[in-house]
């Protein structure tokens, strides 16, 4: 089988979806690699090492999109300025694509019915359902890995004082005090940084077993007041709050939330809008020069003033609304997404074959588009289908 890999072309995306190693297993394993030249290069990995790893240079991605059985990509497919034309028209009947289609998105929507016309089989990686032995395949937990990390760094740097606590010459600096909200993937690793950073750390979580999680990392626990009960949906993930035990959450956090030098903003239930947890009034009572990340502004956001895609000071408060964290790790990101690629594709293949077993529930989560198709249960019921 042929596999295609374009340079991707969303404004400013460093990464791609595979990297030399991966190359040199898919070939090992007797996949052809077509390589669009330069296509490393914002994650400082040179043609020269996907040549050396097997893969075939090609120019362009007209080649690649035309000559590959499976497209893998990071970023969905969109409309390519220079060539005047959308990734997936140069696709055809029958080609797979592995990739975020984020489907049910409703931005999305008329590009996965466009993938659906043209014939392509799509596979979407936020799919992939959050079960042990999917873990390997989890491209969403991995970036969610790098965007805890970074998402601190981030916060190190715009924050107006030393983070560790120092004894200088002219007298002993308090560490700083971070808080993360919503202790997730991305959260529990923003813990994890803060903590080694020297910061002193807080968490909260409406679910049980993520708080005890953070307390292993040395967290102060802030409680919520919101009941297990209400807080736990089926397959242990955390449920959607209605508006009354928000508000109670917000009035159980405030307090400590006057108190932080950096608050990181990481809670979401899957499939929903973000909770909003902070809001502007929370925001004034800050102390000046403190920083909010909201790692969750493409879906809303859990501060209620977040500028989506942006860095703002806002009531004397650094509001960092960045997205695409973990395309600021490039080489990283790049290096784990491409091993989560690469184990779904062997999870995919069978025999030199592509074989989607719909038994699956792997496979039955990932598919968006068949035989001309929206086939994915999600999108179709936010298509309103
Ligand atoms: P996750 O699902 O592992 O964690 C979310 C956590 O939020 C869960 O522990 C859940 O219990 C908690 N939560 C839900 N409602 C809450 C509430 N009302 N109060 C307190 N906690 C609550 O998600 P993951 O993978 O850690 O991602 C977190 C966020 O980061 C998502 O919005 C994700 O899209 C975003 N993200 C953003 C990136 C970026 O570049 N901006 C990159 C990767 C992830």
């Amino acid at each position: 089988m042929i596999i295609g890999v374009p340079k991707e072309i969303m404004h400013e995306e460093a990464r791609v979806a595979a990297s030399p190693e991966a190359v040199a297993k898919y070939v090992a394993d007797g996949f052809t690699v077509l390589f669009e030249k330069g296509a490393g290069e914002g994650a400082f990995y040179h043609d020269e090492e996907y040549a050396k790893a097997g893969a075939q240079l090609i120019d362009g991605p007209k080649e690649v999109y035309d000559r590959s059985d499976i497209i893998i990509k990071v970023k969905e497919p969109l409309f390519n300025e220079k060539l005047n034309m959308h990734e997936i028209d140069m696709m055809h009947k029958g080609q797979y694509i592995i990739t975020f289609i984020h489907p049910a998105s409703p931005v999305n929507h008329d590009m996965v019915r466009k993938m659906a016309a043209q014939g392509v089989i799509g596979l979407t990686l936020d799919g992939v359902p959050r079960i042990s032995r999917a873990q390997n395949l989890d491209a969403l937990t991995s970036m969610s890995t790098c965007a805890g990390y970074k998402g601190i760094l981030m916060a190190a740097n715009d924050v107006a004082s030393f983070l560790p606590q120092m004894f200088t010459a002219v007298g002993q600096i308090q560490p700083l005090k971070v808080m993360v909200i919503g202790v997730g993937v991305a959260g529990l690793q923003a813990l994890a940084t803060a903590k080694r950073l020297g910061a002193i750390t807080y968490a909260a979580d409406i679910r049980p077993a993520a708080a005890e999680q953070a307390t292993s990392l040395g967290a102060k626990i802030v409680e919520t007041g919101v009941p297990a009960e209400l807080a736990i949906a089926e397959g242990g993930y955390a449920k959607h709050l209605p508006e009354e035990w928000l508000i109670k959450e917000r009035e159980a956090l405030k307090d400590a939330i006057k108190e932080m030098d950096i608050v990181f903003c990481s809670a979401l239930v899957p499939g929903k809008i973000a909770p909003i947890i902070i809001t502007e009034e929370m925001v004034k009572e800050m102390k000046p020069g403190s920083v909010i990340v909201d790692i969750s502004i493409d879906q809303g956001g859990n501060c209620a003033i977040t500028p989506a895609g942006k860095r703002e000071v806002k009531h004397g408060v650094v509001l960092e609304g960045i997205k695409n964290i973990p395309g600021l790790l490039p080489k990283s990101s790049t290096w784990m997404f491409s091993q989560n690629m690469y184990n779904l594709v062997k999870y995919l293949v069978k025999n030199g074959q592509m074989h989607l077993d719909m038994e699956d529930e792997v496979c039955r989560k990932i598919l968006v588009t068949q035989d001309g198709k929206v086939v994915h249960e999600g999108t179709l019921e936010a298509m309103g289908q």
